[in-house]
């Protein structure tokens, strides 16, 4: 069983000692080396980037651009990508839905997305589909993350799929899915917010278009993210935010936009925040993500073996567990998953009970909510136990006398 317990990196369990964290998917706790190198930063950096002559604005221009190229190393990305830095996943995929799928879908073509994409996902597409008259279709899965249909067609111009599965915790089979759309000549927008920093990724081996991310999933802080895209299909792409430093020139009427990255992001960046996914990206390398991704799998496996054991839990997402991530999605009988949550809190488990920003999703499962465990790979066994043990709890408040 795995021993990997590295809880004492995290400076917020000198705080909450006690706690059980296993709201990971949401957002992650952070290292001592992220929060050291961001206060660092402010200590002896601290500047505008790409605006200024003088030392300390230089070092902040460097420390930014070299974030761009650790992300793409981070990723096995080569001189065919570019990073684009964003606050969060969100901003991210509206950047992508508001340039390259408004200019290039037209009226009658077919976006097609997961149903179990995020809301940030399906809606900025919505809001595209409906302005251009495109139509958006869905891939369905059932509560086993398996695909019901299979809706990529000829006029199939967009497809937009997580990663992994914030919902049901589904790890797609992504390299199957970018060659099906490529075939029909779609263009792939790949959400990664739940798959970076758990699952070992690597570009070379696919034909990614679009990946977007949000730092603070991966340890680093908030209001740091990115979109890591094609070139060519950036420099084909018209601004998104405008203002400040994403110009070329400006006149009284007219102006002319910088190449790309700086073209996608306007005014003050946030430098520190780039500092910091760098930290976290260090972090992350320190353990390797092959070993992360081993230990979050026991933890998945050890965590199935002992919710299956109870009578009263149904469990979502793939019974195959090479295809699940690092998170559970279920349901306790007869508890309403806020119950469940706010109960487990009283023993000091944080877990995420609703829709997860999935309602379609939950709409097709005929599913009203779930509750969801997410780790990082900090978690540990002791964790889990923990986790199932404070389920059996609410199970005891709300009077039922289980026997397993
Ligand atoms: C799969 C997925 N995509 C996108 C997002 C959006 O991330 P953010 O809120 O950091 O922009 C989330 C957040 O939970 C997510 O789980």
């Amino acid at each position: 069983m795995t021993t990997m317990n590295h809880k004492g990196d995290f400076p917020i369990y000198e705080t909450h000692p006690g706690m059980v964290y296993l709201d990971h998917a949401a957002t992650s706790h952070k290292p001592d080396i992220v929060t050291r190198r961001t206060e660092s930063y402010y200590k002896t950096s601290n500047s505008s980037p790409h605006r200024g002559a003088y030392l300390l604005s230089v070092k902040s221009t460097e420390l930014y651009d070299r974030g761009r190229k650790e992300v793409l190393d981070f990723l096995g990305a080569d001189e065919r990508y570019s990073t684009v830095f964003t606050k969060n996943a969100t901003e991210a995929l509206n950047l992508i839905a508001q340039t390259h799928v408004m200019e290039n879908v037209k009226a009658g073509d077919e976006i097609c997305v997961s149903i179990d994409a995020h809301h940030s996902v399906i809606v900025p597409l919505q809001l595209v589909a409906k302005r251009k008259g495109a139509i958006l279709k869905y891939l369905y899965l059932d509560r086993t993350g398996t695909f019901e249909n299979d809706a990529i067609t000829a006029k199939t111009k967009i497809l937009a799929l997580p990663w992994i599965s914030n919902g049901l915790g589904k790890i797609h089979d992504v390299k199957a899915l970018l060659k099906r759309a490529h075939d029909v000549g779609a263009v792939v927008i790949l959400d990664g917010a739940q798959a970076i920093g758990h699952i070992p990724i690597d570009f070379a081996e696919l034909d990614v278009d679009f990946f977007t991310f949000s730092g603070h999933k991966m340890y680093a802080p908030q209001g740091i993210g990115g979109l890591v895209a094609k070139k060519e299909l950036l420099e084909a792409m018209p601004p998104f935010l405008t203002g400040g430093d994403m110009i070329e020139y400006v006149t009284e009427q007219t102006t002319t936009y910088a190449g790309v990255p700086e073209r996608f992001e306007a005014g003050t960046q946030n430098v520190a925040g780039v500092v910091g996914l760098m930290a976290a990206i260090d972090y992350i390398k320190s353990y390797g993500l092959t070993k992360i991704h081993e230990h979050e799998m026991a933890l998945t496996s050890y965590a199935l073996e002992k919710l299956k054991a109870l009578p009263f839990i149904e469990i979502y997402g793939p019974e195959d567990i090479s295809k699940r991530g690092a998170l559970i999605t279920f349901n306790v009988e007869g508890i309403h998953p806020h119950d469940v949550a706010s109960l487990l809190d009283e023993k000091w488990v944080s877990i995420r009970a609703g829709h997860h920003c999935t309602q379609p999703l939950m709409k097709h499962l005929e599913l009203s909510a779930s509750c969801r465990v997410s780790y990082g790979f900090y978690n540990t066994i002791e964790d889990i136990d923990k986790f199932v043990d404070a389920v059996k709890y609410a199970r005891e408040v709300f009077g039922y006398v289980d026997v397993y």
